[in-house]
Order: structure tokens, then sequence, then C-alpha cells
């Protein structure tokens, strides 16, 4: 068994943190390819419950070798504050490895995220302002400070005032901002240089090792398809590849090393931050939604903005993705309504469209053309089988498994790890 990808198959926090540390147990590498500090991925075990953002989900399981891959970006302190929060609690992180390649998120990435989002007023994107988009731009425009750059203070210094010379131009002049002193970011930087150093690996070479000793490794998305760079809706997306072949490029694996790609569908929709999203609901039912899923952001505690579920999104992510299962989660927040509207296609301008719409302009204009499927009272949370599901509930998965394009193979229907209705094995 090779390599198996795992990714959000909507607008994040579909689960991504469960469904990973539930294969944990069974697989020797858990691997983050992208994003930073901008996910907040949930793991629930027993009754203690972790708030991951960079590090990978794996990280829980003893067994299991977590790996920060070259395309993440690493904040330092962020990094060092989850570690010692979780050492305080009894794991041990010292199986992590974090590569030479990944990019750092300096304090100045940090404050250009925020000036900029503050700059754009109504249009802002609602970034989680933790110098994600800022880093990858510094990463794109070679202008970027990798974790290897930590052990030349010479090689260190010049790339920071690489990275500072337009920016503080750009900080003082256009946003009326102090200048960011060199000296300063170099110090601060250098001072993390010992407490990762045993961390930092030559990522790419111990997974492709790793691969050809038969070893099970799992990449872990962050965020999720809608948000991807090139597949999301730009420009309300990340600044980074969450879709599967981002896997490829953000560890350093081939693509003919990956046999399964699992996307993580909630039974239902939400979204963080702005953009289109043709099934939000402004009415009771989603207050509902956002109350007995408890939908939070993990990161910046914002409220999720919450609607029904949309097939024509998840086709999309089947296709993107190239997907072999879904992992259908939150199955039992959706208990208790008489009748639960599904989006089967979109009306737009008076057309009825069964894809997502590759202009930007089409999609803002989407309707939901909604049907309506027979919902279930029973609690369904310690359902262990898919016959111990109500036949409304059996059926309501059924429905969203034909329109999605690929089998749904887990359920989810409570956040432990045992709350998981296992369909198809995954390894
Ligand atoms: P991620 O970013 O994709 O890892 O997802 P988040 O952790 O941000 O959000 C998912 C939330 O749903 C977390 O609070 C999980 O504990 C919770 N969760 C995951 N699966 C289930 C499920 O099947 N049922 C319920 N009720 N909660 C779940
Ligand atoms: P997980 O991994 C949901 C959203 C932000 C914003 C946009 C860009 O927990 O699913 P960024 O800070 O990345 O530049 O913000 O992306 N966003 C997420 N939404 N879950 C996430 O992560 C997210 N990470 C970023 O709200 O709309
Ligand atoms: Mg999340």
């Amino acid at each position: 068994m090779p390599a198996l990808v795992l990714l959000g198959a909507q607008w994040g926090d579909e689960g991504k943190g469960k469904a990973t540390d539930l294969l944990g147990g069974s697989v020797d590498y858990v691997v983050r390819y992208q994003g930073g500090n901008n996910a907040g991925h949930t793991v629930v075990v027993g009754d203690q419950k972790y708030a991951l953002h960079l590090l990978p989900s794996g990280i829980l399981t003893p067994e299991c070798t977590p790996v920060i891959g070259n395309g993440v970006v690493v904040d330092p302190s962020v990094l060092l504050s989850e570690l010692s929060g979780l050492n305080e609690r009894g794991v041990d992180t010292s199986k992590l490895l974090i590569s030479g390649n990944a990019h750092i998120i300096t304090p100045y990435n940090v404050t250009v995220d925020k000036v900029t989002e503050r700059f754009l007023g109504k249009r802002k994107i609602g970034t989680t302002g933790r110098g994600i988009g800022p880093t990858y731009a510094d990463k794109i425009n070679r202008v970027g400070i990798r974790v290897q750059d930590l052990y030349d203070e010479s090689i260190l210094t010049q790339k920071v005032e690489a990275a500072l010379d337009v920016k503080n131009q750009i900080l003082t002049k256009l946003y009326n901002r102090r200048a960011i002193a060199v000296e300063q970011v170099v110090e601060e930087l250098l001072a993390y240089a010992d407490k990762l150093a045993p961390y930092v690996a030559d990522t790419v070479l111990v997974l492709n090792q790793a691969l050809d000793d038969d070893k099970v490794v799992l990449f872990e998305g962050g965020q999720g398809t809608l948000l991807d760079i090139d597949h999301g809706t730009y420009p309300f997306v990340t600044s980074s590849n969450p879709t599967a072949g981002g896997a490829c490029t953000g560890a350093g694996v081939g693509p003919t090393k990956i046999s399964r790609v699992i996307g993580i569908l909630k039974a239902y929709t939400t979204r963080v931050g702005a953009g289109p999203f043709p099934t939000e609901l402004f009415d009771e039912d989603g207050e509902a939604l956002r109350r007995i899923g408890g939908e939070r952001g993990v990161t910046t505690g914002r409220d999720r903005r919450c609607g029904w579920f949309d097939a024509v999104i998840a086709r999309y992510a089947t296709r993107v993705n190239g997907l072999t299962d879904f992992f259908l989660t939150k199955l039992d927040v959706l208990t208790g309504w008489e009748q639960i509207p599904v989006c089967v296609a979109y009306e737009i301008d008076g057309r009825r469209v069964e894809e997502l719409p590759y202009s930007q302009t089409d999609f803002h204009h989407a309707k939901p053309v909604y049907e309506m499927l027979p919902g279930w009272s029973e609690d369904i949370s310690k359902a262990k089988s898919f016959s111990d599901l109500p036949k409304n509930a059996q059926a309501y998965v059924k429905a969203l498994e034909d329109m999605s394009g690929a089998p749904i193979s887990a359920i989810g229907v409570g956040p432990g790890r045992d709350e998981t209705i296992e369909i198809n094995s995954f390894i």
C-alpha cells in the first residue's frame, strides 16, 4: 500500500483532523503538504480535545512519524508553542520532521497580511491574518526565507534585506506604517534555529525511502478544494494547493506513488471568510446548523457561514482531485429535520447548470436548485454500521454518494475517534 491523500472536498473544516487521526493508527507517516497555521484541525481522543494548526494530526499517534513538508509555510513561534502545549499534555513530539525547504512565515509577512486586508476594506478576503498569502507571495517572488536559512546567518541577513527592501517602501509610503528593521527580524529568526534543529530533515528523501520500504504514508490536506489557489473560488481562496496534486509538489513524491485520494465531505456545507457560497442560509436553519454543528472557527473563532449540502461542489471535488472515496462527516448534525434540502444543480441567469461554472461571474449568480430528502429523528451517534442508521439516513447517504461521483467509505456520527461508521476500509 503506497501513499494516500486525505483532503477537504468543500471550503475547509470538513473534519480532516478527525479523519486523519482515525487513520493514524494504521499509517507510518502523516504529512502536511501545504498551508500553514491558517488550518485548525480538531481531534477528540476520549475526553481530550486537541486543536492542531501546523502539526499533522498524526502527532497524536505514537507509532506515527509526523512530517511538515516543503510545501508548508511555517511560523516558528506558533510551531514551538504548539509543540510545548502538546508536551505539557504528555504527547511525545520528538519524531516530528520538518523540511529544510519549507518557507518561514516572518513577522513582516504577518504584518503585510493584516495591513493588506485593512487596505482592501469591503473587498477583503477575510484571511486568517496569519501571514499565509504574503509568505507564499515571497516564495513565488523568490525572496522567501526557508527553514534551512536559519543555519547561515550571512545568507539569512542578505535574504531578509532583499525581502524588506521593497516591503519597507510599501509599508512606509503606501500604508503609512513604520519600517521594519532587518537586524531585529534576523535576531528573532536566529533565536529559533537551535530549537528547531532537532527536527529539520531532508523529508523528500525520508518519504521516498519510506515508500520504497512499503511504509504507508498519509498526506493530510489543510483548507479545502474550493479554497485552492488554482481550482477554488479565486480570489476568495487561500494561497496554496490543497487539491491532490499539491501533495506531490508539497512533499516531493511522484503521482505514481499515490493510490488513494479521500475527500472529506461534510453532510452540509460551511465556509469561513468572504466569497460566493450558493447554498448559504440566512435563516433559522442556518442558525440551527451552526449551533448543533458547533460551527465556529478553530483558528480565528469566527462563526462559520452554514448552508445545505451542495452536490455540484462535491462532483467538482471528485473531478479535480481524482477522488477514490469520500468520508462523510457530521451526519449526526442533520438529525431532527423533517426534510433536508440538497442542492443538485444551479440556476444561473435562467439556465439549469449541472457542473461548477468556470466563470467567477456565473458562480456569483448561481442559485441552488434543491431536491428535498426525507429526514430522520432517531439519535444516530451510537451507530456502528450502515445498517444501524435509520432508513432515511441511509437513503440520504446513498443519494449524496450517487450525486457526488465517488463511494462514501466512512461516515462520521460524532466528533470522537470511535464515532465513525467504516464501510470500506481505507488501508
Ligand atoms: P478540519 O479543519 O477539517 O480538521 O475540521 P475542524 O476541526 O476545523 O472542524 C470540524 C469540527 O467537527 C470539529 O469540531 C470536529 O471535532 C467535529 N467533527 C468531526 N467529525 C464529526 C462528526 O462526524 N460529527 C460531529 N458532530 N462532529 C464532528
Ligand atoms: P482548515 O484546514 C476554513 C480561509 C480564510 C479565508 C481564506 C484565505 O481548518 O480547513 P488565508 O489566511 O489562508 O490567506 O485565508 O481561506 N481559510 C480557511 N477556511 N478552514 C481552513 O483551514 C482555512 N484556512 C484558510 O477564512 O477565507
Ligand atoms: Mg478547521
